[in-house]
């Protein structure tokens, strides 16, 4: 599906299409933070633990606080465990209560964030700034003919080399509909499972792409979120 043809008012309009994916909805999914959801809990992504300990993810050294950037970042439990890390943290999301919960999160865990309820599209994203960029469910909710944006966008924000950890819903993972789909019915149905080929085509133009797998489900007790019907990829900028 090509969007390049359709200017910015037809884009707002497929926007307005898609109004059920967007920020109230999410506000209403986060009010009850007594949902069974995986990524309600303090637990971070085992693929993140995982790059940081075999040194995929360079750990901040005791003099240098790299700057990281997590898109949709929720409720702030990758956000906070970087920052607990050592890196100096920015996280986005365009929900209210997600925001919220992040920013007690990080009281909590006495740790910054710089935390900004905004768009990812809106964001004040500085260009070149980020040693490392995360996407922990956020690009799966992105609408298709937002997907090249969003690809830029995650380019432009990371510095030269910097890494880029996304997991994202496999096929079996997500809704199920073809971009068609999506516009015919005017939802996401909940989030776009993507192939690996598809992954690699969106990405892999972009970024040279380090790694690619499914998420693996972590021991009991290991304080470790994974599920199997996630990709992960970590990829490094051009
Ligand atoms: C599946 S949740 C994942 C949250 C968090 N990254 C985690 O793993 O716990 C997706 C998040 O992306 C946010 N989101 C989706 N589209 C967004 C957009 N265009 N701009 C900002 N946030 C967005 C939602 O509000 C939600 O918090």
């Amino acid at each position: 599906m090509n969007f390049e043809h359709l200017d910015t008012a037809a884009l707002a309009a497929l926007d307005a299409q898609l109004t059920r994916e967007t920020s109230p909805r999410w506000d209403g999914f986060y009010a009850d933070r007594a949902r069974p959801c995986g990524f309600f809990g303090t637990a971070p992504d085992e693929s993140l633990h995982g790059w940081l300990e075999d040194g995929r993810i360079p750990r901040p050294g005791a003099t240098a606080t790299p700057a990281a950037l997590d898109l949709g970042c929720g409720n702030g439990r990758n956000a906070v465990f970087l920052a607990q890390q050592g890196f100096a943290v920015t996280g986005v999301d365009f929900s209210a209560q997600a925001v919220a919960w992040a920013q007690e999160r990080a009281a909590a865990a006495d740790v910054p964030l710089t935390l900004h309820q905004i768009s990812v599209f809106d964001a004040p994203v500085a260009t070149g700034r980020f040693a490392l960029v995360v996407d922990s469910g956020c690009f799966h909710h992105i609408a298709p003919h937002r997907r090249a944006g969003y690809v830029q966008l995650v380019d432009h924000a990371l510095a030269p080399g910097g890494l880029f950890a996304l997991t994202c819903f496999r096929p079996e993972g997500g809704s199920g509909l073809s971009d068609e789909q999506v516009y015919e019915r005017g939802s996401l149905g909940g989030g776009l499972g993507y192939t690996e080929a598809e992954l690699r085509q969106h990405w892999g133009h972009a970024l040279n792409i380090l790694e690619l797998r499914q998420m693996q489900t972590p021991a009991a007790g290991s304080g470790l979120f994974g599920e199997p019907f996630l990709w992960v990829m970590l990829a490094r900028k051009r």
